[in-house]
């Protein structure tokens, strides 16, 4: 037997496998009841029994491309009127390991349109009306690619930066208004984005692959603690600090009525 929950209900893109999947679990187990969504429903479906069968929630699935426009209008409606809604996680993603040069452009396309126009769109439907109902978090999962584009494929890279900048600007919007919003930033996670993406995660030094439990578990931690970038490999949080000190203190010299005097320009 299900009963609903007084935390409300947690979407989750991606929730077919990997880092959506363990979402799902742990925020079942946590008292939401869950929405989850990805392409196949075959394999959501086991997701969802498995979860209703251990955790006690009420589980729905959708099954939605969210590279199709029709599909992320759906799931952007749910958004905005279920109003148990109470955590987006802006999850599904894919990826690439290719350089530049060797690429499809159209997969390339694809992935922009999953990596970034997806989760936008899904953010800018939840944002009002978690304003509206006074409550409410978005969960982006972004990668450490953000902050280092020159490893993997360039164009991967570049969608996750835009994922960051996007949760930090959230943040800066919502915060005032009771809303959280954390970027996630995984380094290689043990799932099978590596194998879509061109390189099985066997392939990789496994010092340096975590696993999608501990991920979950690190994020989940990390906005509890009211983290709004959370890095689940980083030792120290204060080297992050110390980047975003430096983006910051940059600030006040971004825009000026003159070049910088070493473009010999002045006056
Ligand atoms: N694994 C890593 O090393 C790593 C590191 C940093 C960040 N990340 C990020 O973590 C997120 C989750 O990836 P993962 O590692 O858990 O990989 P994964 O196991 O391949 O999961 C990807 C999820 O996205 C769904 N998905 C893919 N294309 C979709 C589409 N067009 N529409 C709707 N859903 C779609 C997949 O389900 P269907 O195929 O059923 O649609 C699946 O549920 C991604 O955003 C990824 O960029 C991963």
């Amino acid at each position: 037997m299900t009963t609903h929950s007084n935390k409300g209900t947690a979407l989750i893109t991606g929730a077919s496998s990997g880092i959506g999947a363990i979402y799902a679990d742990r925020l079942a187990r946590d008292g939401y009841d869950l929405i989850l969504v990805a392409r196949s429903a075959d394999k959501l479906r086991d997701v969802a029994h498995d979860i209703t069968r251990r955790r006690e929630r009420s589980v729905e699935t959708i099954a939605a491309d969210l590279t199709r426009h029709e599909d992320l209008v759906r799931i952007a409606d749910v958004l905005r009127t279920d109003a148990s809604i109470t955590v987006l996680i802006n999850n599904a993603g894919m990826g690439a390991t290719a350089p530049m040069l060797d690429s499809d452009i159209a997969q390339m396309s694809a992935l922009i349109t999953l990596n970034v126009h997806a989760p936008t769109h899904l953010a800018l439907a939840a944002a009002p009306a978690f304003v509206a109902r006074g409550t409410g978090s978005i969960v982006n999962i972004a990668s450490i690619v953000a902050l280092a584009p020159d490893l993997l494929n360039g164009v991967y890279g570049a969608s996750k930066a835009f994922v960051l900048a996007l949760s930090q600007s959230l943040h800066h919007e919502l915060a005032g208004k009771g809303i959280r919003v954390q970027a996630v930033l995984p380094g290689a996670t043990a799932t099978d984005f590596w194998s879509a993406a061109g390189t099985p995660v066997e392939h990789l030094p496994q010092d340096i692959v975590m696993s999608a439990e501990h991920v979950v578990d690190a994020a989940l931690a990390g906005l509890q603690q009211g983290e709004t970038v959370t890095i689940p490999s980083l030792p120290d949080l204060a080297d992050w600090e110390t980047l975003d000190q430096a983006r910051k203190a940059l600030g006040p010299n971004l825009s000026r009525s003159r070049p910088a005097s070493r473009y010999g320009l002045a006056a």
